[in-house]
């Protein structure tokens, strides 16, 4: 992508879960584009490591609203705006047959993947009612439009997320401030392996057997990068979308079932 034509030198970027996994590859990516990239994450060692890599980084727990007024304060301290929200954080929930989830772990993925999302819209709303040209990314799945068998709670949060996105885009517009989401397929890296691990145990099938059928989501037959989507939430925040809105973008090279 030419940075040049992004419009996002000097922008203000808080990546949510920003300092691992997809969210320090789209961290990267802003920063990459002349952004000015602030990451937050609930683990201490991965933000201490954002530091050394350069970025503004700071511990919080997106589930928290306490913490999430916090890393608002955080953020109002080192930009005095901002103009891009990446609601990345989300985490993988319970995988089985509905009857056997517990209702506690139902109810932490929606604490993280839908609630941590909101708490961060509510609180960050004010600076990004100062930025420039301002838009939040929000990060939800293949699995947000399409049923995954035996994963229900994470599904169901993030068709939550498109909601909230389609709603708050209407909201939003009227201020000038764009709401899209990313559906992401199954992305390469340490998290895909330990989904792909408790799928092959409850189906009790070898993991190079589930490993080979979620290759195969894809039209194309792989897996998806990291990079691929840190170019999506790029392009979003970027001048080049600035008539994008209310839209849940897949990039999963084509993806009809999930397995
Ligand atoms: N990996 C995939 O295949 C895939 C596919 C579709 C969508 N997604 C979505 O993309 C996003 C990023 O996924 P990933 O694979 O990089 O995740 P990951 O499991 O690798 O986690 C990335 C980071 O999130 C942090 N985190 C977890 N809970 C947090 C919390 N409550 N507050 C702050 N930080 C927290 C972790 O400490 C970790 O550093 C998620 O929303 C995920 O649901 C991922």
């Amino acid at each position: 992508m030419n940075e040049n034509i992004l419009g996002l030198e000097g922008r203000r970027v808080l990546v949510t879960a920003g300092a691992a996994g997809i969210g320090l590859h789209i961290a990267e990516a802003f920063r990459k584009a002349g952004a000015r990239v602030m990451v937050t994450d609930i683990n201490p060692k991965v933000v201490e490591q954002a530091r050394t890599a350069g970025f503004i980084a700071e511990v919080n727990d997106v589930s928290d609203e306490k913490q999430v007024t916090e890393l608002a304060e955080q953020v109002r301290e080192a930009f005095g705006g901002l103009d891009v929200l990446v609601n990345n954080a989300g985490i993988a929930g319970p995988t089985g047959p509905v009857s056997t989830l517990d209702s506690e772990v139902w109810k932490q993925t929606f604490d993280v993947n839908v609630h941590g999302q909101f708490y961060c819209i509510k609180h960050l709303l004010p600076l990004l009612r100062q930025g420039h040209q301002a838009s939040i990314v929000n990060l939800s799945s293949a699995a947000g439009r399409l049923g995954m068998a035996g994963r229900s709670p994470y599904s169901a949060s993030k068709w939550a997320v498109i909601g909230l996105t389609k709603t708050l885009a209407i909201e939003l517009g009227a201020e000038s401030i764009r709401v899209n989401a990313i559906c992401p397929g199954a992305v390469n890296g340490p998290r895909i392996e330990s989904v792909i691990e408790a799928k092959a145990e409850m189906l009790g099938q070898p993991v190079s057997e589930v490993s080979a059928l979620y290759h195969g989501q894809s039209s194309l037959n792989r897996l998806v990068e990291p990079e691929d989507i840190a170019n999506m939430a790029v392009f979003l925040a970027s001048s080049m979308a600035s008539n994008v809105n209310g839209q849940a973008m897949a990039v999963d090279g084509n993806t009809e079932k999930l397995y």
